[in-house]
């Protein structure tokens, strides 16, 4: 495999030389490309010496040349093009067509069919920055697949995303996107049930949970549907996206959609019940009298659908929120609703459940009882993908 490296300018770019190398012992063929900036934080010769190539750091540099278009025979030369670190700036470039230092050039002359892996590292406010998010979204959209960067310390003494991934996993993950030709649906948030035109019941989840593991499995290269209820987040880049509000609505997508999915996480808090009748306009007080009381239907068990009607290669993950014997009805539901996989939370625990950014997790298997310690919602994703891929022989 022939690597055309990038390098851009980022305190993160120390990593670069230990990316090339795992790159190499991977058995890869690296050529580098460095913006200016990058030479700042890493010198060309530590990157000529690993990859055994000479380094292009300025585009019109005379020994570079080839018949003028140098950017043109190493893009062609390339069979995947890795850009780690990449700066804001970097992807600001690509994203609007920008080709003005030596490493845009090559990438803007990158063929369509070559993939293009990026690792972007910075300041969680610089991450987090809506001009940021619109030009990743505008790289995904353009086919580039991204590797969001890890939460943590960060060089500013910041703590936050924005953390560059270790060289090994960036290596790992761009010779091999781990789900690539893989479909994942995943349902997440809560449903709302109308009682009237503007009151409805509903449950307290943020959809975090969910939303992170979309995230996770679309840098990992799947396509992802995900079908969610009403949150206050934004959907993830590269992700598609269904919106849908009630359980009713939820169940029509997941049944529409469900024989695309290799693999199915129904992380969704699903209302149990929803009101018999919907009563159009404002329900006026004065004429409910002292003890009104709605009458409440039972919705479809979505998760116990999926199970009854899926094929046997396609691998189902349920949820379980238990406050009580959690594992004895984590399993119980595993059995029930036919899963692979019961990812249980504990309602009643610090660090676990709706909200928050943390999760404690078990996961309850046919033979498996695994309890994990207190992560955040995205080192959480990150386990559950590593734990499923071993699982199904991808990793
Ligand atoms: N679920 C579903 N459809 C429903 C209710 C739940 O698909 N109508 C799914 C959830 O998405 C989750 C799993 O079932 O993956 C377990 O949800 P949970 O609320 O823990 O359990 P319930 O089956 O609703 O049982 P109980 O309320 O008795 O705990």
């Amino acid at each position: 495999m022939k690597v055309l490296f990038g390098i851009c300018g980022s305190i993160s770019a120390y990593k670069a030389p230990w990316i090339a190398r795992e790159l190499i012992r991977l058995g890869a063929e690296v050529r580098v490309i460095m913006t200016p900036d990058a030479t700042r934080f890493v010198t060309p010769l530590v990157m000529q010496n690993i990859s055994k190539h000479a380094v292009v750091t300025e585009a019109f540099a005379p020994e570079h040349q080839e018949n003028g278009s140098w950017h043109v025979h190493w893009a062609r030369w390339a069979d995947l093009a890795l850009v780690a670190p990449c700066s804001a700036t970097t992807l600001a470039k690509m994203a609007s067509g920008q080709a003005d230092n030596a490493l845009t050039l090559a990438l803007l002359s990158l063929p369509r069919s070559t993939p293009l892996r990026l690792a972007p590292a910075m300041d969680p406010d610089m991450w987090l920055h809506p001009s940021v998010q619109r030009n990743l979204q505008q790289l995904e959209q353009d086919g580039a697949l991204i590797l969001p960067p890890q939460e943590g310390e960060l060089a500013s003494g910041l703590v936050g995303p924005g953390r560059l991934a270790e060289p090994l996993h960036i290596a790992e993950w761009a010779l091999r996107p781990s789900l690539k030709g893989k479909t994942v649906l995943i349902t997440a948030g809560p449903t709302r049930e109308p009682i009237d035109g503007v009151r409805f019941i509903s449950n307290h989840s943020s959809g975090k949970m969910g939303y992170a593991i979309a995230a996770e499995a679309s840098s990992r290269g799947a396509r992802v549907l995900l079908i969610s209820g009403p949150v206050s987040i934004a959907a993830p880049s590269g992700v598609e996206i269904l919106r849908v509000e009630t359980a009713r609505e939820m169940f029509a997508a997941c049944q529409q959609h469900f024989s695309q999915a290799d693999i199915l996480i129904k992380s969704a808090a699903v209302a149990d019940f929803t009101p018999a009748r919907v009563a159009t306009g404002k329900l006026k007080k004065d004429q409910l009298g002292q003890d009104w009381s709605i009458q409440l239907e039972k919705t479809n068990d979505i998760l116990q659908w999926l199970g009854q009607n899926k094929r046997a290669e396609q691998y189902l993950v349920g949820f379980a929120l238990e406050i009580q014997d959690a594992e004895q009805n984590a399993r119980a539901k595993l059995q029930r609703k036919n899963c692979d996989l019961v990812v249980l939370n504990q309602a009643n625990q610090p660090d676990s459940g709706f909200g928050g950014d943390n999760n404690t997790i078990t996961l309850i298997g046919p033979e498996l009882k695994q309890a994990w310690p207190p992560l955040s919602k995205q080192a959480c994703a990150r386990r559950l993908w590593d734990f499923i891929e071993g699982s199904l022989g991808l990793s």
